[in-house]
């Protein structure tokens, strides 16, 4: 079964529970004519039964009661003692199905049957561990066979808790309800058992119901042997069957029983539920801690409750004056969590391109024991629940302020596009990272390309990155077409910026030949030398016509200044319009091998790049007319 390999400290059945009691041999339950296992303090009803290991048992969970029947608690919790653990998750099984959180839909459905009388003759309840398959089991007994306070009620899914069978049964000494757990019972001589007793009515009940826990551990015979009695069962009968692993089932089962998936319960859910059950206990918790804890049940009550659990007696062991108070920062060493607020740090970072900052906290959660791939996998949530916000459009959810306000932050910043990005960047690191021999520095790389294509927001932004990164680089001695341009001197590049605003001046001013002018500067002038009131140029091959009055005429309107304009030989730097050349290759080559590239090609194989977006170098208002 399932359950056990996780939890070494259960037995393999399906009550778990009933973990902590020594439990009856089959054969003393033989003995007792029934497989009772039944009802949470087994061994109150059953002395006979019960090897005394256990005087004291769990609190039993008394029917209707909230604060379940609390027997003998007065010593108050020695944590040294026998019985340092709370066990919650016994404690607060749900009595009533209104108790039972998360299953609305299985409850409503029965709820109908019951009230229609259409009732199965088999139910099999699915899902994972801790999610109410047990409790439901036992819920839909008491539902069955209740008689209501005045001993006159029919079956409803409201049974009342206090009828004589609704006791017996939370009690679990009702003769007439068998709990079986077919984890330690997969004969078929466990089966014929059942089969045999199936002939008699029930004892004192309306309904003869065997609840076979964790059914799909049967063996074979035992699942033929039941199948008879499954195809024609007495009216009287009903089974309730629960198992973790429904694909086990053998089809001809299957098909005779209604089913009922019951699902993983949503993480606010079981934070309410865990905030609910502490108010109850009297102990105080943080907001972040129940989260932490919410999110490590991965949907299961049982498993958030054992954490609860060991939470409590952690805050129990350090309980100062105020009392005992379940801590974030104490669950999280509990868990082996990441701080949140350092992984969101870490996120900054990325969104920000700081490669430093990365480095740094990834270094540091990896000191504090962090996993990395639980590092990328805590990004990807982020990334996830960014995604959620957008959607929503409204507030992040989350479990903090802090995070809540950064999660806004992030679901404003930045677009649906660069999320999505972002998402696929981590996935792809966070493949990487699991295969990797070594995971460290699988996520800095990983993390570090993530930070590189972050920054490159969206096309536009990137194209104008990549320009920019051109320009600082100084593209214009790369091999630029026009040749010439291994000429280029070495203070080209401020050189070029000045020129480029000289020329974006001749742009925007209101000389009557602004735009032909600026189309011969961009086109015809590869800057030898410039300074302020100097110009010195080369024209490229092909370009005869003297320019240089029109740019003295222009240059003395634009600033008011008489300028010293020499045409000469020599190679000079590229002509602006020879510069936006090599920067749209160099984009094109960049944006090729970029990762976000990567990334569409893999979803994508066909997808070329046709044409870098946005113009380049300040030819924004070069069409302009007028
Ligand atoms: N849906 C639920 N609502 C409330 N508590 C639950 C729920 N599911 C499980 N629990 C808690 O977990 C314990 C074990 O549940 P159980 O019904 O045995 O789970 P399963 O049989 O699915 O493994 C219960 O005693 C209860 O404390
Ligand atoms: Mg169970
Ligand atoms: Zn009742």
């Amino acid at each position: 079964m399932s359950d056990s390999p996780e939890n070494p400290d259960t037995p393999p059945w399906a009550g778990d529970d009933e973990a902590d009691n020594a439990k009856p041999s089959a054969t003393e339950l033989e003995a007792a004519g029934q497989n009772s296992m039944f009802g949470d303090p087994e061994p109150a009803p059953a002395p006979a039964l019960t090897p005394a290991t256990e005087p004291a048992p769990e609190p039993a969970p008394a029917p209707s009661v909230e604060q379940p029947s609390v027997p003998a608690t007065p010593a108050p919790e020695e944590p040294a003692a026998a019985q340092p653990y709370r066990v919650l998750a016994r404690k607060y099984r749900p009595q009533t199905f209104s108790e039972l959180i998360g299953q609305e839909p299985m409850v409503r459905t029965l709820g109908n049957a019951i009230e229609r009388d259409r009732l199965a003759h088999a139910f099999l309840m699915t899902g994972v561990r801790g999610v109410g398959k047990t409790s439901t089991a036992r819920l839909i007994a008491k539902a069955l066979n209740c008689i209501g306070p005045d001993g006159q009620g029919g079956p409803t899914i409201n049974s009342c808790g206090v009828c004589e069978p609704c006791v017996a049964i939370a009690e679990g000494r009702h003769i007439d309800v068998i709990e079986m757990d077919a984890a330690s019972h997969t004969g078929v001589d466990d089966v014929r058992e059942i089969i045999e007793a199936v002939r008699y009515s029930a004892v004192s009940a309306r309904y003869k119901i065997y609840i076979i826990d964790e059914v799909h551990m049967l063996s074979r015979n035992a699942f033929n042997a039941l199948l008879k009695t499954l195809e024609e069962p007495p009216a009287h009968v009903k089974f309730l069957f629960a198992t973790t692993e429904v694909d086990k089932l053998p089809v001809t089962v299957l098909s005779r029983t209604q089913r009922f998936d019951l699902r993983r319960i949503p993480r606010d859910m079981l934070q309410d539920h865990f905030a609910s059950i502490c108010r109850k206990e009297g102990v105080e918790a943080e907001d972040e801690a129940l989260a932490m804890i919410a999110n490590a049940a991965e949907g299961s009550v049982r498993d958030g409750l054992s954490i609860l659990d060991q939470a409590i007696a952690h805050a129990d062991l350090d309980a100062g004056e105020a009392g005992t108070t379940v801590r974030a920062a104490k669950v999280r060493d509990m868990l082996g969590l990441a701080d949140k607020g350092a992984q969101r740090r870490l996120f900054q970072h990325l969104l920000e391109g700081n490669p430093q900052g990365l480095l740094a906290a990834v270094d540091q959660q990896y000191a504090l024991g962090v996993e990395p791939l639980a590092l990328i996998r805590a990004l990807m949530e982020f990334t996830h629940r960014i995604a959620v916000t957008q959607v929503g459009g409204g507030e992040a959810d989350a479990s903090t302020a802090e995070e809540r306000e950064a999660l806004g932050e992030w679901a404003q910043k930045l677009s649906p596009g660069q999320v999505h990005r972002l998402w696929q960047l981590l996935i792809k690191g966070h493949d990487e990272v699991r295969t990797a021999p070594d995971p460290l520095v699988a996520a800095q790389m990983a993390l570090l390309r993530v930070l590189h294509a972050a920054d490159m927001p969206d096309p536009g932004k990137l194209a104008k990155q990549l320009k920019d990164a051109a320009l600082v680089g100084g593209i214009a001695s790369g091999g630029t077409g026009g040749g010439g341009s291994n000429a280029a001197p070495s203070g080209g590049a401020p050189q070029a910026l000045n020129w480029l605003e000289l020329v974006e001046r001749v742009d925007k001013s209101h000389l009557h030949n602004a735009m032909s002018l600026s189309t011969k500067l961009r086109m015809q002038v590869r800057v030898i030398e410039l300074a302020p009131g100097k110009l010195v140029f080369a024209q490229p091959d092909g370009f005869e016509e003297n320019i240089v009055p029109e740019i003295k005429q222009a240059l003395l309107e634009l600033t008011g200044e008489r300028w010293d304009i020499q045409r000469t030989e020599g190679e000079g730097a590229p002509t602006l319009v020879e510069q936006d050349e090599a920067l749209r290759r160099a984009q094109k080559q960049r944006l090729e091998s970029h990762p976000m590239m990567e990334a569409v090609r893999t979803h994508f194989p066909d997808a070329q790049l046709v044409e870098p977006v946005e113009q380049v170098r300040g030819r924004k208002d070069w069409s302009r007319t007028g």
